[in-house]
């Protein structure tokens, strides 16, 4: 397993989703987009901050012709609960309008972020609009959100890695995991 024992990765106390099995994951979840949006071209709007190791890794699994755009909102502070208010930080660089959007999202919880995009999106009327996300945590949601691609259902546990943070940390990991307990409270 390639922990980082000495760093980051002594702060983990259990991985879910190995580095190998995630490459695999995005690697098959490109190609079903690839297959999908066959003569078309795909927008991937990825969700900052945690969207970045997969959105660059899916981007490169899609095979064929697709664009990507950025937006960044904040729902969660510093800490592990659901805040419920979600806030536009950075929006889009271009217009939407009759384009096939892909929202892509690292994880999808109380869904109330993924709740709040999907409305905003839709008001700028694109020719279709469906999410991927890396983690659904199902038992997690609040507001229901229909999830055209997932890679990995997700437990209920808080977990970093692969641009999942805690207080910033651990976006970089390459693997998945759960935090050891600990580490809270040291923040
Ligand atoms: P939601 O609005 O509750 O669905 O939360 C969406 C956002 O919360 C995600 O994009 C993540 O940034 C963050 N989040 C939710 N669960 C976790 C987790 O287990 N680890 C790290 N971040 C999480
Ligand atoms: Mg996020």
């Amino acid at each position: 397993m390639d922990m980082w024992e000495d760093s980051l990765g002594g702060d983990i106390r259990e991985v879910l989703f190995t580095r190998e099995k995630i490459q695999e994951k995005v690697d098959e979840i490109g190609e079903e987009i690839r297959r999908d949006y066959q003569g078309r071209r795909v927008l991937l709007v990825g969700i900052l901050n945690g969207c970045f190791p997969f959105m660059a890794d899916l981007a490169r699994a899609i095979r064929g012709p697709m664009e990507v755009d950025f937006m960044s909102v904040s729902s969660y502070g510093g800490g592990t609960q659901s805040s419920g208010v979600v806030r536009l930080l950075k929006d889009l660089n271009s217009s939407i309008e009759g384009r096939d959007v892909l929202l892509v999202e690292d994880i999808i919880d109380s869904g109330l972020t993924a709740r709040y995009l999907m409305d905003n999106l839709r008001t700028r009327h694109p020719a279709s609009l469906e999410v991927c996300s890396l983690l659904d945590k199902t038992d997690a949601r609040a507001e229901e959100v229909s999830i055209r691609y997932v890679g990995f259902k997700c437990p209920l546990e808080f977990v970093v890695g692969y641009g999942l943070d805690y207080d910033g940390l651990y976006r970089n990991l390459p693997y998945i995991g759960v935090l050891k307990e600990g580490v809270y409270s040291r923040k």
